[in-house]
């Protein structure tokens, strides 16, 4: 029986590449010097595509290419680098890699957050360049006495929480909808989320639906003593509304892993000294990066062996073919 074509759109951690060989024909995209002739040629064969956000957004234009996809397994939990409406569309299950990044993230997030509190990153530099010698590093702000807002309690807002509890913080959080099971505050607004507390920890997915959901309205409602942390995407916050908020002391600090344009980042932003900035690396340890690795490359191996998807998204939710 031949092997089913599978095409990988950017470079894969290995365990990905490894895996899928065994199973499959792997094409790699990346490595085509005339990708249009390639797809011209191959596109018809491919039933299944590996990608990540190396690749950038897989739109219908590639989706046209390939008429004959079944699924698109993407690294990430967030999949806003692919359109999984237009898949869907198309009747393609897209998968994601909910679940094995969680306690990673969500440990990311409590290290930016009281390194955004405490200068930790300030205070490294500050020894590095021998200021220590004159005089001690200056007082810094806290984590004592905070109100934390949590503005996704998803997966790893939850995560995120359960650290937090240790912290002796009051927890608060925003969603579309309130959760029965939950027991800390909800808010049905931001701004209202925003009023209640000085940090703000945003941990929704990205795309169109949440776009600049954190504006200068929020900024404002946290407040002078406010702190963001942005670990979800950065189009969920209006950057251009956060470099103001900073500058004017709207809000106190920021601490951020994901930017709008990334990896570019303004340099408005890399001038400030009371902001942490983190290259987009709350998943990025070898564990958390081979499980999310393993799962992308599950999810195809699952599916060629006529087991189905292991993790659909909802856009795509996959039906079982009932003999
Ligand atoms: P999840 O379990 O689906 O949780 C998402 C949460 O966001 C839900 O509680 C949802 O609540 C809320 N939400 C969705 N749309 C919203 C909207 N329009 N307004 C307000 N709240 C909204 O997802 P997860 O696994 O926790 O992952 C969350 C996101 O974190 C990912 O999609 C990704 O963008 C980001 N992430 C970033 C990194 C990183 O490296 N920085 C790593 C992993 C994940 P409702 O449905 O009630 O609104
Ligand atoms: C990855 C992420 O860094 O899972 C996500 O949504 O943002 C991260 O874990 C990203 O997907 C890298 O491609």
């Amino acid at each position: 029986m031949s092997r089913t074509d599978i095409l990988m759109t950017a470079p894969m951690m290995p365990i990905v590449i490894e895996t899928l060989e065994k199973a499959c024909t792997l094409h790699r995209l990346w490595e085509q010097t005339d990708q249009e002739a390639f797809l011209k040629e191959v596109g018809p064969r491919i039933r299944g595509v590996a990608t990540s956000t190396l690749y950038g957004r897989l739109e219908a234009s590639l989706l046209d290419r390939l008429p004959n996809v079944e699924i698109i397994s993407s690294f990430g939990v967030g999949y806003d680098n692919v359109d999984a409406v237009e898949a869907g569309k198309r009747g393609i299950v897209v998968t994601n890699t909910p679940g094995v990044l969680d306690d990673e993230v969500a440990d990311l997030t409590l290290g930016l957050l009281l390194a955004t509190l405490r200068k930790i990153p300030q205070a490294d530099r500050y020894l590095r360049e021998g200021q220590w010698l004159k005089a001690s590093f200056p007082l810094s702000t806290t984590l004592r006495d905070r109100k934390v807002g949590i503005v996704g309690l998803g997966r790893i807002g939850k995560a995120i929480a359960r650290r937090l509890a240790g912290f002796d913080v009051s927890i608060a959080y925003h969603g579309r909808t309130q959760q029965d099971d939950v027991a800390y505050a909800y808010h049905p607004t931001v701004v209202g989320l925003a009023e209640a507390c000085d940090v703000l920890i945003v941990i929704t997915p990205g795309g169109a639906a949440t776009r600049h959901l954190i504006n200068a309205d929020v900024l404002k409602a946290l407040g002078p003593n406010g702190v963001l942390i942005n670990v979800a995407r950065g189009t969920v916050v209006d950057e251009q509304a956060l470099i103001e908020a900073l500058r004017s002391g709207t809000i106190l600090s920021a601490g951020l892993d994901v930017y709008e344009d990334e990896p570019r980042v303004p340099q408005e932003l890399i001038d400030m000294e009371h902001v942490v900035l983190l290259p987009h690396i709350a998943s990025a340890s070898v564990h958390t990066r081979n499980a999310m690795g393993k799962l992308v490359a599950d999810n195809i191996v699952s599916w060629v062996e006529g087991k189905g998807p292991l993790t659909p998204v909802p856009e795509t939710p996959y039906k079982a073919q009932v003999a």
